[in-house]
């Protein structure tokens, strides 16, 4: 999850679902029209925060600041993206907020990154610190991604069982949920968040080869597995996929290519501090 150079090559879905998020509600986002400040959260390799994200921001904005856990991702996209204007700085949203942050942004931005997160609401609450009065907030997260599923069939086959034994703390904290909706504004609402919107909406992405599927999981793998073990590890994640029918043959199957379709959902939530 570190290599900002194969996530910059493999995030045709992360940037897909920015651009649909962005489109349809950076129009709800209240822009002062005149020195907005910006934090992006979980910024990654930057290219969303500088592509992406830009373009939906007035001409007359004041900074974007990128921020990672990641110091990796971080140098990555000061040396790519960073200007006058913009930059990038290392940060766990879940930990300690530094108080020069503190009411620092007039809107904080997220893209799929909070699924990341165990303690939501420490995460939810240092938003909450980032932003100053009247300020707002745009989160996209996965909530349900049958992906999870692959990785807890992994976790209990003997071969993997070591390498997964910690799949659930990188499984998105809705994949179970019923209501994520309502859990996420009871959450939001008891931080002091008002106006709360939370929408459950459903995707589907294809991937046309089973390599690009490799790669785009290799780009996101959180999973600690030894190198030369690891090509055995995707075998096994393709025959599951293979298992639940993610896998679909095209072209009548004549050339053996095939189309990988994987739906989730994902949360889009917006609210005012
Ligand atoms: C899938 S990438 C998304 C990058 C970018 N927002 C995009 O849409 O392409 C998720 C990013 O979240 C970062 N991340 C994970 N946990 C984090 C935390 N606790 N605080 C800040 N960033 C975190 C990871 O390092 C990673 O760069």
């Amino acid at each position: 999850m570190n290599d900002a150079e194969l996530y910059q090559s493999s995030n045709a879905l992360q940037k897909r679902d920015a651009c649909q998020c962005l489109e349809e509600f950076a129009a709800t986002i209240k822009w002062k029209n005149s020195g907005d400040r910006i934090i992006d959260i979980g910024c990654g390799d930057g290219s969303v925060t500088t592509n992406i994200l830009k373009k939906y921001l007035p001409h007359n904005y004041k900074e974007i600041v990128g921020c990672d856990i990641s110091e990796e991702m971080v140098r990555f996209a000061n040396e790519k993206h960073s200007n006058f204007d913009t930059k990038f700085i290392v940060l766990d949203i879940e930990g300690k907020l530094p108080e020069a942050l503190r009411r620092s942004f007039d809107h904080a931005v997220s893209f799929y990154t909070l699924h990341w997160i165990k303690h939501q609401e420490s995460a939810f609450s240092n938003i909450y610190d980032l932003l100053s009065e009247g300020g707002d907030c745009l989160l996209m997260f996965i909530g349900h991604m049958p992906v999870y599923d692959v990785y807890r069939l992994l976790a209990r086959t003997k071969r993997w069982r070591y390498w997964l034994k910690d799949v659930d703390r990188y499984v998105s904290p809705y994949h179970d949920s019923q209501e994520p909706e309502k859990e996420i504004k009871r959450m939001m609402e008891k931080i002091g968040f008002t106006n709360v919107d939370v929408k459950s909406k459903h995707s589907s992405y294809v991937y046309d080869s089973i390599e690009a599927v490799k790669k785009a999981v290799k780009a996101v793998n959180p999973f600690k597995i030894p190198k030369e073990m690891y090509h055995i590890f995707m075998e096994d994640y393709v025959n599951i996929l293979r298992d639940m029918r993610f896998i679909e043959p095209v072209n009548n199957n004549t050339d053996g290519s095939v189309h990988v379709r994987f739906s989730y959902s994902l949360l889009v939530v917006s609210a005012k501090k």
